[in-house]
């Protein structure tokens, strides 16, 4: 129902990084929002004002907003616009699953049978083109009273409430203007391009934006390994690169690779609905590989000093995909540890706050210590970009270094992965 002040009533089905965020900052910028999940453990913190995922600015505002969070899908019948925000996780194929976003489409479509007037479903999850046609719009089996679009987001962890309120473009995929002109006028007051077009090329600007992140990354990576074979340093050179506007500066940090819930995923998915339709994707499949060979390397340089790993003990600064995040979906750190044990070696970590969940995938074989304890190890490899990592004492250790932490070149024996 619209509120008098022009604000809509939204509901968003899936309270993850995306929808949490979602959730929250419709709230702030003053609509009304019921959050849905069907975890009644998240849906209980929310509703306590306590954020259930470590995402600073989200904490923050979550306290600011009056978010109603609840498991009963039915709430979803006395708001304007439910966005779909579920996960699209990967299967062992490269595609994407899609029961999260596919099973509350049904439970809404349920829902919507008894809605009185119009009703518009947004599909904010990242898929493969197609997918909102194929899959989305047959399970709504909607009528001319509920409107289909595509919006896809473009949220980083760690910055994902400054990235909403502040988004560099507003993508829209419609069928009909009626509904996009709907979405258009929720984001009307955000100071950004709104880019309206079709379902499949709104969810292909997402695919391909997260693909081209992940190249720019191998593309400096390899980069890096050329460089540190000729003896330069490839962050001058990144630095000069940047300097040209047609490149810029972002997303040219060499150093173990991309790591996270969906850059690795995105693009295996490109990959593989690329391969659906005949294609070959080249370029792609050659992003990771590259991504895949960076710990690799990390192993070969720690071998250059300590040849025999089996008995030996080696410390892990950092266990997070990326700095200031808990998550360590698809971090560095497992492959690496992971390698590191099968050759004998073993492992002690510390991160900032990633500990309690590396804790889930190695509850034993990893010792978990302090930074110090770390640093005493047989040498150390740090593969998270924590700030704090350059207060860290590191004379007389051997450090392999991942991320470019400057402290760390004081080490008796310094290493980076591609400088
Ligand atoms: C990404 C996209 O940026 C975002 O738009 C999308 O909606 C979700 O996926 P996120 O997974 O939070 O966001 O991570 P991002 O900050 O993009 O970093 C991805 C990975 O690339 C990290 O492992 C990071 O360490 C690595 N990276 C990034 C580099 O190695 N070098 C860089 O220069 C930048």
């Amino acid at each position: 129902m619209t509120r008098t002040n022009g604000k809509k009533t939204i509901s968003v089905i899936g309270l993850g990084v995306v929808g949490l965020t979602t959730a929250v900052g419709f709230a702030l910028k003053g609509h009304k929002v019921i959050g849905i999940d069907i975890d009644p453990e998240k849906v209980r913190k929310i509703n306590e004002g306590t954020c259930p995922i470590f995402e600073e600015g989200l904490s923050c505002a979550l306290k600011e907003v009056n978010l109603i969070a609840t498991a009963d899908h039915r709430q979803a019948l006395d708001t304007d616009i439910t966005f779909l925000c579920g996960g699209t996780p990967p299967k062992a194929d490269g595609s994407i699953d899609l029961f999260f976003l596919e099973e509350p489409a049904k439970q809404l479509r349920a829902v919507l049978k008894e809605k009185i007037g119009d009703h518009l479903v947004v599909v904010r999850s990242t898929v493969v083109p197609g997918t909102t046609e194929k899959v989305i719009v047959p399970v709504l089996n909607h009528n001319e009273h509920v409107g289909i679009c595509v919006n896809p987001e473009f949220l980083r962890e760690g910055t994902a409430v400054e990235d909403f309120m502040k988004p560099s473009r507003i993508v829209i995929g419609e069928k009909e203007n009626k509904w996009g002109d709907m979405l258009a006028d929720v984001y009307k007051d955000y100071n950004a391009p709104i880019m309206r077009t079709d379902f499949s090329t709104a969810e292909m600007i997402k695919q391909a934006s997260n693909a081209y992140l992940a190249t720019r990354v191998s593309f400096i990576n390899e980069i890096g390994n050329i460089c540190k074979s000729m003896g330069m340093d490839v962050y001058e050179v990144a630095k000069g690169m940047g300097l040209d506007a047609r490149i810029g500066k972002d997303y040219l940090n060499a150093g173990i690779g991309f790591g996270g819930f969906c850059l690795p995923k995105d693009l295996s998915a490109l990959i593989s609905s690329a391969k659906d339709a005949n294609y070959r994707a080249g370029i792609l499949e050659e992003v990771q590989r590259l991504n895949i060979n960076q710990p690799v390397r990390m192993l070969t340089l720690l071998k250059k000093h300590i040849p025999v790993l089996k008995g030996a003990t080696i410390g892990i600064l950092g266990l997070a995909f990326k700095a200031d995040t808990d998550d360590i979906r698809k971090s560095k750190a497992i492959e690496i540890i992971h390698a590191l044990q099968e050759e004998g070696a073993k492992v002690t970590a510390y991160d900032p706050q990633a500990m309690p969940n590396f804790r889930k995938v190695f509850p034993d074989s990893v010792k978990y210590a302090t930074a110090d304890e770390v640093l005493n190890a047989d040498a150390v490899m740090i593969l998270t970009e924590w700030d704090e990592f350059n207060n860290l004492d590191y004379r007389g250790k051997i450090v392999i270094d991942g991320r470019r932490v400057l402290k760390a070149r004081e080490a008796r024996i310094y290493e980076g992965i591609c400088w």
